[in-house]
């Protein structure tokens, strides 16, 4: 049943839970849909209390990071957690690995930055992706050849469907790329409060990716690596301070070897990347060669030096950048025949972990 986004519950409502908020400061698009209600969490207790109020009060409850990967498109009915779990642990130092635990609300880049300085290796190439560590795995964050699944050990979790928490073995999370069973079927089943991370004081530099190794200059090093990553982005990415965005808002698709041949004749240009027999193709380049980086429609565009990028220049709502990503796609499919996947998290999940669940 929907309910009425004005009604108001305040039986044995915690005295931090909110009521009509506007989400403007937690979603990097800056769409000013509102809350239901909504708690910023920093404490495990906390935490407790409000999915626990959720509950007795039959609330939906949807949980935020960053807000940097998110396509909000609606108001959210029931109850935004607004995670900002704080702390860092070295549980194992053996052999030069390094077992980490990094609460769930810690900023991402401010991780990698704290790792760089150790003398940790395993995040550099991931450095300045916006967001916090507690949606690194929701989407297997990944930039320059290094993704996310890559360091994560395990992932600690509130399961709200029985109220405990529990560890979950990176195995078992269904990483895959730019995917999980976090966004797939675990979609609002788990809440995930801490990422155990492996990390490694022995060199493990991945300098593969298109032309890394060129942008450090003089000696490559952990710290000269984490610099020419910041770097590139700084140069390529809008920081969304300043332009609302979500990073790239589709994926790279992945297709055949003989629609790969076939496309290949057509475009020699065509930028792929072999990926076992199949072949991922940078869809930046599809849209840019489509015509469209640059273009501005209805107070949205996309993003004059990455054409992956879709950015909102001034809408309230999502409605202009959904009808600029429908042009995109068809337009992408009438030239090329290849379907465009979007990458952020649509939110609002329209049922609670438990109705959808039990
Ligand atoms: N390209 C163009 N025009 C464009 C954009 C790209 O021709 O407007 C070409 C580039 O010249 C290059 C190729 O496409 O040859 C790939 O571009 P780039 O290296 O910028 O990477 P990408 O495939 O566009 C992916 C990730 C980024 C990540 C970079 C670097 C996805 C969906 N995106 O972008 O991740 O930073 O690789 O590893 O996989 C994100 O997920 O939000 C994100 C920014």
């Amino acid at each position: 049943m929907m309910m009425d986004i004005s009604e108001e519950i305040t039986v044995n409502r915690p005295h931090f839970v909110q009521q009509n908020v506007s989400l403007s400061p937690f979603n990097t698009f800056k769409f000013s849909y509102q809350a239901q209600y909504l708690a910023m969490v920093d404490t495990i207790d906390s935490l407790k209390m409000v999915v626990n109020w959720a509950h007795q009060q039959h609330l939906p409850i949807t949980v935020i990071g960053g807000g940097s990967n998110l396509l909000i498109r609606n108001n959210i009915v029931g109850l935004v957690i607004v995670n900002r779990l704080m702390g860092k642990k070295c549980v194992v130092e053996e052999g030069g690995v390094v077992l980490l635990q990094v609460a769930a609300g810690e900023n991402w880049h401010e991780f990698v930055r704290y790792a760089v300085h150790k003398g940790l290796f395993g995040v550099e190439n991931l450095a300045l992706i916006p967001g916090t560590v507690g949606a690194a795995p929701v989407q297997n964050i990944g930039a320059y050849g290094v993704e996310a699944k890559d360091v994560i050990e395990r992932v600690q979790v509130l399961d709200l469907l029985h109220d405990k928490l529990q560890w979950i073995l990176a195995k078992d999370c269904g990483f895959g790329y730019r995917d999980s069973h976090f966004k797939g079927k675990w979609k609002g089943r788990y809440l995930i409060t801490t990422v155990e991370f492996k990390l490694t004081r022995i060199s493990t530099l991945v300098l593969s990716y298109g032309g890394l190794a060129n942008q450090i200059k003089g000696e490559v090093t952990l710290s000269a690596v984490f610099e020419a990553v910041c770097d590139v982005r700084r140069h390529k990415l809008p920081d969304p301070s300043v332009i609302a965005n979500a990073g790239s808002f589709f994926k790279n698709p992945i297709i055949c070897a003989e629609q790969h041949r076939r496309l290949k004749q057509i475009f020699p240009a065509l930028v792929s990347f072999p990926v076992g027999d199949d072949y991922k193709l940078a869809a930046g380049w599809l849209i840019d060669q489509a015509g469209w980086k640059g273009v501005r429609h209805q107070g949205v565009g996309v993003y004059d030096k990455q054409a992956l990028v879709l950015v909102n220049y001034s809408e309230q709502n999502a409605v202009a950048l959904l009808a600029l990503e429908s042009l995109i796609k068809q337009s992408v499919f009438e030239r090329y025949g290849v379907y465009l996947e979007r990458e952020p998290v649509e939110l609002p999940t329209v049922l609670s972990a438990k109705e959808e669940l039990s």
